[in-house]
């Protein structure tokens, strides 16, 4: 969703805030803008489209000034055009937007019957409106910014400056990720730290209805009365490198490649490489704290979004299985929306990559208000979600710039497998000897995806063939059903192709009756403990005309015959099939994404981080 940047200092404010605002072209977005200070007066250029526009138009600009903030927009309220486009500015105010103003009507209203001429359809603009007729009064921009800000309804961070205080920038985050870079001589704002590492590796995360005011080198956070608040600083260790293509044609390709990496960074703080033994090493509690909390802890639910919440339902196989409690997954939009029932003996997680999805964020918070003991896993530390639990466990991902999810997908399975072996061993549930062969299992997994990889010229060339098709089946059993769940969204949202994931026994109660001979059916089937049964719904599928795509472990003849494609995968044991079987269906998805022409780093519509609901 909307990327901010804003900076004083100085370089030269377009150079820092285009190159923060390119990092931030994963979050999604379909026009952008500047207003730096030139002459003592911020000038705005916005252009709708692509940051190349806004390039384009920069390129015979010049400023003389050291102050400027910048903006990706991903519309909301009004269309993608320049005349939406932020900053917005309104009497010697510049103003950017990251969120949604609920009583943007209101303020319309009554701003209007006040003699404002309104010049867009935005909610953005109504705050910059609010913003200069306050400062009139005041003339203190952080007084008028904390005026207005009782007026405000919704979840939104924004960044404003003054043509006449030259030196200074204001934000207020309620909702919305905002960090402050904090550098030598110079400081920023961003809605990510991506866009700051050129720059700097030390942030200060911003809490919910925190005012932060930049005033020449200084940096003073406040509670939204203009209280001061004492806040640390936290380092990043990311280098700039792992947020660059690195000679891949995409991020989303590069991601792929890097699962191999990232699943073994994900096991490497967990598991004793030389004893095969498990400990999961979470933040938060203590060691033996957290052991206690597995032990009398009788029930576990997750709930998530998306990609992540595909994971989650693989957790259920892997927990149930292994540690014999209760597990429910629900949906972070859903769950916030119901009544859930909920006891206090139960565990609950949210996995979140972004660790700023709203819905997701929402989910947690409400659970610590109903006295549930909280754990998140996520990609990004200091991220909000991160922050509200109180076990926390990290993906050890590295940054994922592609909009699709997928090393963070495989990274979070890892630790979910880890996670039911640490618990399971807590509640005295797993022998020995299955400990050591499943923890063998996982080490090997990162040569296998290598291996699954290899084979990577092959499902180019068999997602060549797949434009054809007039949909997507992808079925499978067992943990390998939410697996094609997550394959099928692979393919809606990088080749805008319908396709459903489906539990394969459920093919008859219904999806049945779409195949024919122009449905593929995408069959997960490797050789587990539910292959005999996938292998008679392949078969159902085969007799009414369906062209099968089938997954299976090895030279697995009994498949290759039956299927019209046959992609085979190594054996592995049945907790690592799903982190195998997601390689060949995320890059046939990226493939036939690519072969049409779309933009795989970032599909139209979505947006990476979700931090409006
Ligand atoms: C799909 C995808 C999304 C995200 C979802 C949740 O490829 O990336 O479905 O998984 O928006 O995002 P996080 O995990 O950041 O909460």
């Amino acid at each position: 969703m909307c990327g901010i940047v804003g900076y004083l200092g100085p370089l030269d404010p377009k150079d820092v805030i285009l190159q923060g605002l390119k990092k931030l072209e994963y979050r999604g977005y379909d026009s952008a803008g500047v207003a730096i200070l030139h002459n003592g007066v911020a000038k705005q250029v916005r252009a709708s489209g692509k940051l190349q526009a806004l390039e384009d138009k920069l390129k015979s600009e010049n400023f003389n000034g050291r102050l400027g903030i910048g903006h990706t927009r991903w519309a909301t309220h009004g269309a993608p055009t320049e005349r939406n486009a932020h900053p917005h500015q309104v009497d010697g105010i510049s103003l950017v937007h990251n969120g949604i103003i609920e009583n943007d009507q209101d303020l319309r209203d009554e701003l209007i019957k006040d003699g404002a001429k309104i010049l867009s359809d935005t909610d953005s603009e109504l705050v910059a409106h609010l913003v200069a007729r306050e400062v009139k009064k005041t003339n203190s921009l952080q007084q008028a910014v904390e005026n207005i800000l009782p007026k405000l309804r919704g979840a939104f961070s924004i960044v404003v400056i003054w043509n006449q205080s030259p030196d200074e920038m204001i934000a207020f985050k309620d909702g919305p990720p905002l960090v402050v870079g904090l550098g030598d001589k110079e400081n920023f704002f961003a809605s990510d730290v991506q866009a700051l590492l050129k720059y700097t590796k030390k942030f200060i995360y911003l809490d919910d209805r925190e005012i932060v005011r930049i005033h020449g080198q200084k940096v003073e956070v406040m509670t939204s009365a203009g209280q001061p608040i004492n806040k640390k600083s936290v380092e990043i260790n990311w280098s700039p490198d792992l947020v660059e293509k690195q000679g891949f044609a995409h991020y989303m390709l590069k991601e792929i490649y890097e699962q191999p990496r990232a699943v073994a960074a994900a096991l490497e703080s967990h598991i004793n490489a030389d004893t095969h033994r498990i400990q999961l090493k979470v933040e938060g509690p203590t060691a033996s704290e957290f052991t206690n909390l597995l032990k009398t802890t009788n029930r576990f639910m997750i709930v998530a979004c998306g990609t992540s919440y595909y994971a989650a339902q693989v957790a259920k196989y892997y927990i149930e299985s292994l540690v014999k409690i209760p597990v429910d997954v629900d949906i972070a939009s859903e769950f916030r929306y119901r009544s859930p029932i909920l006891d206090t003996n139960t565990l609950f997680m949210t996995i979140s990559q972004s660790g700023e999805t709203a819905d997701t964020l929402a989910a947690i918070r409400l659970a610590k208000e109903k006295g549930l003991k909280t754990m998140s896993l996520c990609n990004v530390r200091g991220s909000s979600i991160d922050r509200e639990a109180f076990v926390k466990l990290y993906m050890q991902s590295g940054p994922e710039i592609g909009v699709a999810s997928t090393k963070a997908f495989t990274s979070t399975l890892t630790l979910l497998a880890c996670l039911a072996l640490d618990w399971a061993k807590a509640k005295d549930q797993l022998k020995s000897e299955d400990e050591i062969k499943i923890v063998k299992a996982l080490l090997a997994a990162p040569s296998q995806i290598e291996g699954v990889l290899n084979y990577d010229k092959y499902f180019n060339e068999a997602s060549q063939k797949l434009k054809s098709y007039r949909g997507f089946l992808y079925m499978g059993r067992g943990s390998s059903f939410p697996i094609a769940m997550e394959g099928a969204l692979k393919m809606k949202e990088l080749a805008y192709l319908h396709a459903e994931g489906y539990a394969a026994g459920e093919m008859k109660h219904g999806p049945l009756a779409l195949i024919d001979e122009r449905m593929a059916i995408v069959m997960l089937c490797p050789q587990d403990q539910w292959y005999e049964k996938t292998v008679s719904n392949l078969e159902e599928a085969k007799a009414r005309g369906g062209q099968i795509i089938a997954l299976g472990t090895g030279e697995d003849e009994r498949l290759k015959s039956r299927s019209h494609f046959y992609l085979p995968l190594p054996k592995a044991h049945w907790m690592v099939n799903p982190i195998i079987s997601t390689i060949p269906l995320q890059l046939m998805s990226y493939h036939l994404a690519s072969h049409l022409g779309y933009d795989v780093d970032q599909p139209r519509n979505l947006a990476k981080s979700v931090t409006v609901e």
